[in-house]
């Protein structure tokens, strides 16, 4: 991480999303964004089934690998094909590298880095660069999406998730921090979970780094648990909700829960499927 650049919240930090207990609670291979992931692929690749030999993918922030397992898939039957994980947090990494070492997973490499400074990689490298729900936390994300179009290879393409307003964590987590706070604008989500949420604004930072033929798509995925308290206890251990729950004062954070759990009772009564909506910006090299 350059010293230019200013980390301000949790989920802006390695130590934020590297805690053991959140990897293993938060994360796993099966984990709900790997649908998203799937969306991201189909979007730029257009196939399930790669057979073009030497294609190279690049998973930026990939936390445990939702998508580049995934993607190891796809490059089943393609010769030479190689998928690189990166993610600034060691505990990611090293959970992904457990999984590729007991699964005996070949063509699959993941390495820490930081996805605004990726300068051990090589300039036009990849066919596909990817972040899903990672670069939305990059304190400098111009910095971030410059070097996604660097590593591409020309006519290689990219494609990024991010959160819209309209997605029901992000409405929950709203309403309990207005009841609190009174004024849900200082929720500290804008320039993180939300940082990509205004469609015109992605689809510019995305052409400003180089890209052409943007698009930014709009997908629904569903977020699955048994019960309201299985949903905090989920998020209990994600920095996103470190993030607004140091914003209140101790006092406040248990009556914070209860209106999470009032709001979702009343709104979501099937916790089963909750939905997520979020953009996809896509582009080419
Ligand atoms: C919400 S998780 C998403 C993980 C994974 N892509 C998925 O879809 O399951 C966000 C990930 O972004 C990583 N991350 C955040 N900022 C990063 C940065 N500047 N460089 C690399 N990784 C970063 C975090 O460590 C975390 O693993």
């Amino acid at each position: 991480m350059s010293n230019s650049v200013k980390q301000t919240k949790i989920d802006q930090t390695a130590e934020g999303w590297g805690n053991c207990n959140r990897v293993r609670a938060t994360f796993s291979k099966n984990v709900y964004t790997a649908q998203y992931a799937n969306d991201c692929m189909d979007l730029t690749m257009g196939t399930r089934d790669i057979r073009d030999p030497n294609i190279k993918i690049l998973d930026v922030a990939a936390g445990t690998g939702a998508l580049s397992f995934v993607a190891l898939d796809r490059i089943q039957n393609s010769n030479n094909s190689f998928i690189l994980a990166t993610d600034f947090s060691e505990k990611m990494i090293a959970y992904m590298n457990n999984v590729i070492k007991q699964e005996k997973y070949k063509n699959i490499e993941a390495k820490v880095m930081d996805g605004q400074c990726m300068s051990e990689i090589q300039d036009n490298l990849f066919n596909y660069v990817y972040s899903v729900f990672g670069a939305i936390y990059f304190p400098d994300r111009a910095k971030g999406f410059r070097e996604f179009y660097r590593v591409l290879k020309a006519n290689g393409k990219m494609a990024v998730t991010a959160w819209r307003v309209d997605t029901s964590f992000v409405k929950i987590f709203t309403y309990a921090f207005k009841q609190l706070v009174g004024d849900e604008s200082l929720i500290p989500l804008k320039n993180t979970v939300l940082s990509l949420s205004d469609k015109h604004v992605f689809k510019s930072e995305l052409e400003q780094a180089g890209f052409r033929d943007v698009e930014i798509h709009s997908v629904t995925h569903y977020m699955s648990f048994p019960t309201v308290q299985a949903f905090l206890a989920h998020w209990q251990q994600n920095p996103v909700y470190e993030d607004i729950i140091a914003f209140l004062t101790p006092a406040r954070k248990q009556e914070f829960d209860n209106h999470i759990l009032a709001y979702l009772a009343a709104n979501y009564p099937d916790t089963t499927k909750i939905p997520c909506p979020c953009y996809i910006g896509v582009g080419t090299k």
